[in-house]
């Protein structure tokens, strides 16, 4: 019987000073491998605008698109613990329409959510998440639903006044509730200075060695995202070559004939084929 990862089970591995391992999923079959592999969590982030759907930020994405990926996701987890991220403008204009959209993912198949930025809105957001049952992670530092806002892709939190306020927006999610919190983009010894002053889990994305955890983008790992790698990500394969070899190899052996071969065909009876030739 696999015993699920809860927020419970997340919050004791911080607690033992274990570390929580995170990825981006946005398929059944990539969820079912990732989670196969024992990661703790798995995000279905709204990265999947850019890395799934090409487009140039994640803004262009909504409920819509994020409850078709959940669903996905969800269908192929069995232990992990399934996030889903609130795509830009699902919870900023009121709390009641962020609470239905939250709901919303958890009837998609997701454990919690995950909420950028921690305004007094944002704080409200998470609040009434936790109160109604629904686990909530914060997310603070780079946010890219804000990179307008924030004038790029720029690493935060580089001074001692930003590291601090980024710690006050940290505890005051906590105090909202939220279960765990994201680093993006920060350096290593403000993101420890945050983590040793929280009690919920931080989780680094680009945020250092010394969080509680570590997230990067699955197709960054995978080496499938060829556009850029950001310094943080590691590639662990290149997928992008792998795909490029087999379609160049299928391209090939359908031009030649060589494909399909004698066993992938399927073939009449006998009685069948001497009557379909007769018949003509
Ligand atoms: O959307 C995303 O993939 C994220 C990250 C933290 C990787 O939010």
């Amino acid at each position: 019987m696999i015993k699920k990862v809860t927020v419970k089970t997340v919050q004791n591995l911080k607690n033992e000073n274990k570390k929580i391992s995170m990825l981006t999923a946005y398929d059944y079959s990539t969820a079912k491998y990732i989670d196969e592999a024992g990661v703790d969590m798995i995000l279905t982030g709204d990265s999947l605008a850019m890395v799934a759907l090409g487009y140039e930020t994640t803004h262009f994405v909504g409920m819509e698109e994020m409850c078709i990926f959940t669903k996905a996701v969800a269908r192929g987890v069995n232990r992990a613990l399934v996030v889903a991220d609130m795509p830009f403008m699902s919870y900023h204009a009121d709390v009641c329409g962020a609470l239905k959209n939250a709901a919303e993912l958890i009837k998609c198949g997701a454990d919690a959510v995950k909420i950028e930025g921690a305004s007094e809105h944002i704080l409200n957001v998470v609040q009434r998440c936790t109160e109604s049952g629904i686990p909530a992670a914060g997310h603070l530092g780079f946010t890219p639903q804000s990179m307008h806002t924030l004038g790029g892709y720029n690493i935060q939190g580089k001074s001692c006044e930003a590291a601090r306020s980024i710690l006050e927006q940290a505890q005051n999610l906590e105090r909202a509730g939220a279960f765990a919190v994201v680093l993006e983009m920060l350096p290593e010894e403000s993101a420890e200075y945050i983590t040793k002053n929280l009690q919920i889990p931080t989780i680094s994305c680009g945020a250092g060695r010394r969080c509680s955890g570590q997230v990067i983008v699955c197709d960054d790992m995978l080496g499938k995202y060829s556009e850029f790698k950001p310094k943080f990500a590691r590639r662990y394969g290149d997928m992008r070559s792998f795909i490029l070899d087999c379609a160049s190899r299928y391209n090939e052996d359908v031009k030649n004939g060589n494909f399909p071969s004698e066993e992938e065909i399927f073939t009449l009876g006998e009685d069948e084929l001497k009557q379909l030739c007769t018949e003509v």
